[in-house]
């Protein structure tokens, strides 16, 4: 179906798409049509074959039970271990010597485990926390640094059939307080302390903050890793060290349902609450697992780097459970790309030899900021495959990736997916699909997704609209923890039968899809709906420009007022004039609708602490409100800068 809509036809990009590069095409797992054919002949079946690929101590009876939407289940009655597909089966097939972690830390301290030892190492974290009374279905938060505990953690809980909670290390003690309550869990899995460039963070004596408004709390499990003094109640706080010593290394895996939960985890919605995203068993690791297979060309001699921390989705779905139940080697690292140096993470490619790297738009644009120099000192000759997530990148950091980094011989996966859909959902296949930098190309094989208008009606090429996912897919949300009704509400009302992504998009007339950016994002200036990330990307196209983050200001006439933040490279100073020239550079790429009313010039954007650019505080500035809590910010110093600056306009 679809809807003339005559406002919003927006210009096609005619870029000539990069092919893969003949010799990555070659050796690609993929690099014909024939998964597409598969899942469209027959979409259920696709996701059955794939479902072939884990191990199940009983096979399911029924691909998806789809009869009491929006709950669905998968694989119904399978029953499988998530950890053993992630451990014991490679270590049965031969892969016990293999690597699955290779760890450095930021002192430069390094660790690697085995597949066979890392599961000797779950199994007995596994008899420590049946030990202290956990059992299958209870919750454990888990709030630490990067570091290979983590992993084992865990990996512990879903061989017991807890329900893991981690909450990202760099949260505030508040915000482990909300999600520590939420979920009611039993032990908290902690550290002492973690490394952050150069000095130490003290989580347990934050941890403790939280903890004195948690009752649910029995136990607490502290890793001694940064040598930071911590408080000791006795009864409570057990060290990890003591409780390994003289743990037993076996350890059966808990028989689980398809459908049990597997995690939980938090992430902002709309209102000051977060959403407890639930995911199950079965569904979710079909998911990942072969998604982290197709969009990462998974070769058994890769090293994969993706750069998530733990806290996050990506880093649940694309650091633990997609590669391990491959029986890939996974890096990890403890620290920040800028410390000791700003080439941290290019010494650690060429250290490693990282084939696969996978890394967020907002890093690869510091990375731009911070000069060419510091990547072209390394030989990064190792590298095959780069990855992108968690916004949309703007084409002037793609080809920046593609020439410094990838050296034009690597392939760009721009993969778009939420915490939500707990997989990647739209994506290139490296081996096989030619790349438009900017565009996240196409739905992944058995995956439906389309861009509808307000009113649900497909629209055409061309056409603003939101990104709707039309048919169930395996690693989807199953709800939010506690809360069926917030559930329903956020993504099934606005479209009843469709899942709401929240996100703008368009498609063009390839069928390329090209995200906007949340909804919220979306500006409507005089009638004409802009996507901030437009004119963000207008702006970052100006050889000046770093970064820059625009918002729409309320105004009388427009509705919206366009408004940019920008911060300039290194060396480049903010004057009159280059505040006019970007105006009309902007007025140049989009077109005079879209030149920004006001720009204000700025040190640093207010960004979570998962590296997104916090708009809504943007706006608050711009409007002259109330900011509000500002704890989730990486350094809330920078507001105050931003806010000072604007008042004094
Ligand atoms: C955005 C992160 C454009 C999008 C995995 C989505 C993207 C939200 C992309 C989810 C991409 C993520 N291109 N936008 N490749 N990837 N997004 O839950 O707005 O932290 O709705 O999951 O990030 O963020 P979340």
């Amino acid at each position: 179906m679809s809807k003339k809509n005559h406002v919003d036809i927006i210009s096609e990009d005619n870029a000539k798409p990069f092919q893969p590069p003949k010799i990555f095409k070659e050796k690609a797992l993929v690099n014909d049509e024939k998964p597409y054919r598969e899942a469209e002949k027959d979409r259920l079946a696709f996701w059955a074959k794939k479902a072939d690929n884990l191990q199940w101590s009983k096979k399911w009876e029924q691909v998806l039970d789809d009869s009491n939407p929006p709950y669905f289940k998968w694989f119904v009655n399978g029953k499988l271990n998530v950890s053993a597909n992630c451990l014991d089966r490679h270590v049965e097939n031969g892969l016990s010597d293999k690597k699955a972690i290779l760890f450095e830390g930021e002192e430069g301290d390094t660790i690697s485990l085995t597949y066979a030892k890392l599961l000797k190492e779950v199994n007995k974290f596994c008899n420590v926390l049946s030990d202290l009374g956990v059992a299958r279905g209870d919750a454990v938060t888990i709030w630490m640094p990067m570091i290979p505990e983590a992993v084992v953690a865990m990996l512990a809980c879903t061989r017991i059939g807890a329900v893991h909670s981690v909450v990202f290390g760099g949260f505030s003690p508040d915000a482990l307080k909300d999600r520590i309550l939420d979920s009611r869990s039993k032990l908290l899995v902690t550290a002492d302390g973690a490394n952050r460039k150069g000095k130490v963070l003290p989580m347990k004596g934050m941890a403790e903050e939280a903890l004195q408004l948690c009752p649910s709390i029995e136990k607490v499990v502290i890793v001694e890793r940064a040598g930071s003094d911590y408080e000791v109640t006795e009864g409570r706080d057990l060290l990890w060290k003591d409780l390994m010593k003289n743990a037993d290394e076996n350890f059966s895996p808990a028989e689980m349902d398809a459908e049990d939960p597997l995690f939980i985890l938090y992430s902002s919605g709309t209102t000051g609450k977060p959403k407890g995203i639930l995911h199950t068993t079965a569904g979710y690791l079909v998911g990942v697992n072969t998604t982290h297979r197709y969009v990462f060309d998974h070769h058994e001699d890769d090293i994969y780097w993706c750069t998530a921390d733990i806290g996050w989705v990506t880093g649940h779905s694309y650091i633990v459970y997609g590669p391990l139940s491959n029986g890939s080697t996974v890096f990890i690292y403890e620290g920040t790309p800028d410390y000791p140096n700003r080439d941290r993470f290019w010494e650690l490619i060429e250290k490693y030899k990282i084939t696969v790297f996978y890394t967020a738009p907002t890093a690869i644009r510091s990375f731009m900021r911070w000069g060419n120099h510091f990547p072209a000192g390394h030989d990064l000759s190792s590298l095959r495959l780069l990855g992108s997530v968690g916004e949309p990148i703007n084409p002037e950091a793609w080809l920046w990736y593609h020439e410094h980094i990838g050296k034009t011989k690597c392939p760009i996966v721009d993969t778009w997916w939420q915490t939500e859909t707990g997989m990647i959902m739209i994506t290139p296949l490296p081996g096989l699909t030619p790349l438009k930098p900017g565009s996240a190309t196409k739905a992944f094989p058995g995956i439906d997704v389309d861009v509808v208008d307000d009113q649900g009606y497909s629209t055409g090429p061309g056409q603003r609209g939101f990104l709707v996912i039309k048919t169930p897919w395996p690693a989807m949300l199953r709800t939010l923890y506690e809360d069926h009704e917030r559930y329903e509400h956020t993504y099934w009302k606005q479209y009843p039968g469709l899942y709401f992504t929240g996100d703008g998009a368009w498609k063009d007339s390839d069928g390329y899809l090209w995200i906007m950016g949340r909804v919220d994002d979306v500006l409507n200036v005089s009638g004409h709906r802009i996507g901030t990330m437009e004119v963000e990307s207008a702006l970052v196209d100006h050889q000046s420009v770093a970064e820059a983050a625009v918002i729409g200001k309320v105004h009388e006439i427009k509705g919206h007022a366009i408004t940019a933040f920008v911060t300039l490279k290194e060396g480049v100073d903010g004057s009159e004039e280059l505040l006019k020239e970007l105006k009309t550079h902007v007025g140049k790429k989009i077109g005079a609708i879209a030149r920004p009313e006001e720009i204000f010039f700025t040190y640093e954007l207010p960004k979570t602490r998962s590296g997104k650019i916090m708009r809504r505080l943007l706006r608050d500035i711009a409007e002259q409100r109330d900011l509000g809590d500002v704890t989730t910010l990486m350094d809330p110093q920078v507001v105050k800068a931003i806010k000072n600056n604007y008042s004094d306009k």
